[in-house]
């Protein structure tokens, strides 16, 4: 082996070595970044009273609850995610009951089941004043069906 081709063997040796070096850090630099899931606040302001009319409750898509506002009872808020396997229901007028859409499972307006296959009620969520005047829900705090919030 004459010197100009033991340093080219040289060379494709140290780039290969360096390849492997870089792509194993690489790998462990992953390996010690944890995956996290950023999950939207539990706790959030909706608005203000005002904003919410007697009637039909009001659904909020991208909290996945409706609002309920009741002359001389108040707010309540309830989840829109059915408790079978998490669809969003859509609350009906019509025989005022929540509906699943995929699978069928149908509950009365106090959020119980009346139909499966979901195998609990829906969830009901604690809503507040804040100081300034909006309401605040709290996912994290459920409350029974009758709970109101007056304003
Ligand atoms: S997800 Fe609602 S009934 Fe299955």
């Amino acid at each position: 082996m004459n010197r100009r081709k033991f340093l080219s063997w040289g060379t494709a040796g140290m780039v290969a070595l360096c390849s492997g070096v870089v792509v194993s850090l690489g790998a462990v630099i992953r390996f010690l970044v944890p995956d996290v899931f950023y999950e939207p606040p539990q706790s959030f302001k909706i608005g203000n009273p005002a904003d919410f009319p007697y009637g039909p409750p009001t659904f909020l898509a991208d909290e996945k609850i409706y609002v309920f506002r009741e002359r001389d009872k108040g707010f309540s808020v309830a989840s829109a995610v059915c408790t079978h396997l998490g669809c969003t229901v859509k609350f009906f007028t019509s025989d005022n009951r929540f509906h699943c859409p995929c699978h069928g499972s149908v509950f009365n307006e106090n959020g119980s089941v009346e139909h499966g296959p979901a195998p609990r009620a829906l969830n009901w969520f604690e809503v507040t004043e804040t100081r300034d005047g909006q309401l605040r829900v709290d996912k994290n705090k459920t409350v029974p069906p009758n709970y109101r919030l007056m304003v």
